[in-house]
């Protein structure tokens, strides 16, 4: 299949392209479209062939559930049922933005784009072009992460291009992703509103809006082990970087110390990553020093997490050190999503 590919400015969207990008998804086609969180692979979230299409472009297991994209609050009511005004508050505050909820879905959304649960996770993306595309749509876009399965979500069009070239009909290429992680998942079927997935929309932020929410103990667990995940995609092996990678946590120096000592004596024929600062980037003489950003800047760090992780595997490295980022805000998330791509090895050093 020949891909489409449109390079977009969000600020002045060529119309024409947009129309015909809706065309694509009305007649069962496949979109990816940048979102302000990461790229998504887009089709319609009502028919049961375009959700096919989906999980065959990913490479996907069908019984992994899409997140339903809408553009405006209306659009709930018609997807979904039970909406507590719990739900109506985090909407208000949080969307268009990067909170996806769970609820009980309507008849008219199939069981393909859910992978057979009664529940339905739907968001409002705050990028332009997101928007202007589930309008052109003249209905919902599901959308999944543009990856292909077990590779780091893509932050910019190129990723896709990388992943789904040949693949999809188009790719709306709108540059660099804003945040770089996927979006909060907070479940409002439970009795307590329970977090799926962190994100840039953190606990405290969602407890604020609507008092007592909790983290699923999965998520917890996941810094630790065990306890199956409620958000079904959390519980899919994750991507894993080519090379083996080892977060070191710890005060800086010790940890610049002990990931300088393993460079110094690794195998001969090593091609050693390190994921380090702007503070530290410069206190390292391994093959490849990637700088992630100040350790000032949660937010950086976000948004160039998945592109350094994708470019060790470029370049084929084969062991790779990564510093902590323990912190407030998105690094709950950050390290989520690191200490799986780690398969869970820390090492603690002082
Ligand atoms: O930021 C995002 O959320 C991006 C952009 C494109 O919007 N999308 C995204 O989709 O990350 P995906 O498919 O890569 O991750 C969706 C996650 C999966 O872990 C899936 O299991 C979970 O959401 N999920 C979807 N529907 C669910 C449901 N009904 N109940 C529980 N978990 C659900
Ligand atoms: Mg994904």
């Amino acid at each position: 299949m020949k891909t489409d590919y449109y390079s977009l400015d969000e600020n002045h969207i060529d119309p024409a392209v947009i129309e015909k990008a809706g065309e694509v998804i009305r007649r069962g086609g496949l979109v990816a479209f940048p979102t302000e969180t990461v790229y998504g692979l887009g089709g319609d979230a009502l028919n049961h062939t375009a959700s096919g299409r989906i999980y065959a472009a990913k490479g996907r297991p069908s019984d992994n559930p899409l997140i339903v994209h809408i553009a405006d609050t209306e659009a709930l009511n018609r997807i979904a049922v039970g909406i507590s005004p719990a739900a109506l508050k985090l909407a208000k505050r949080f969307w268009p933005g990067p909170l996806t909820m769970i609820f009980q879905k309507a008849d008219c959304v199939p069981k393909e784009t859910t992978g057979g649960l009664d529940t339905v996770a739907i968001r409002m993306p705050a990028n332009p072009i997101a928007l202007a595309l589930i309008r052109a749509s003249g209905g919902y876009i599901a959308a999944p992460s543009a990856n292909l399965s077990g590779r780091p979500s893509p932050t910019s069009g190129r990723h896709v291009m990388q992943d789904m070239d040949g693949r999809i009909d188009m790719v709306l290429d709108g540059g660099e992703a804003k945040i770089g992680l996927e979006s909060t998942i907070v479940d409002l079927t439970e009795e307590v509103p329970t977090i799926l997935r962190p994100g840039y929309i953190s606990l405290a932020m969602i407890e604020e809006t609507i008092g007592r929410t909790v983290y699923d103990p999965a998520i917890l667990k996941d810094t630790q082990t065990g306890t199956a995940p409620k958000a079904p995609g959390m519980k899919y092996k994750h991507y894993a970087p080519k090379g083996e990678l080892i977060i070191v946590n710890g005060e800086r120096e010790a940890v610049v110390s002990y990931i300088r000592e393993q460079i110094a004596t690794a195998k001969e024929g090593s091609r050693i990553g390190v994921i380090a600062t702007e503070e530290t980037c410069r206190l390292y003489a391994a093959d490849f020093v990637e700088n992630i950003g100040s350790a000032k800047d949660e937010e950086e760090v976000a948004r160039n997490l998945y592109r350094v992780l994708r470019d060790f595997d470029d370049r084929q490295v084969t062991l790779i050190y990564s510093e902590a980022f323990y912190g407030g805000g998105i690094s709950v998330a950050i390290m989520n999503r690191l200490i799986k791509a780690a398969g869970h090895k820390i090492i603690e050093v002082s």
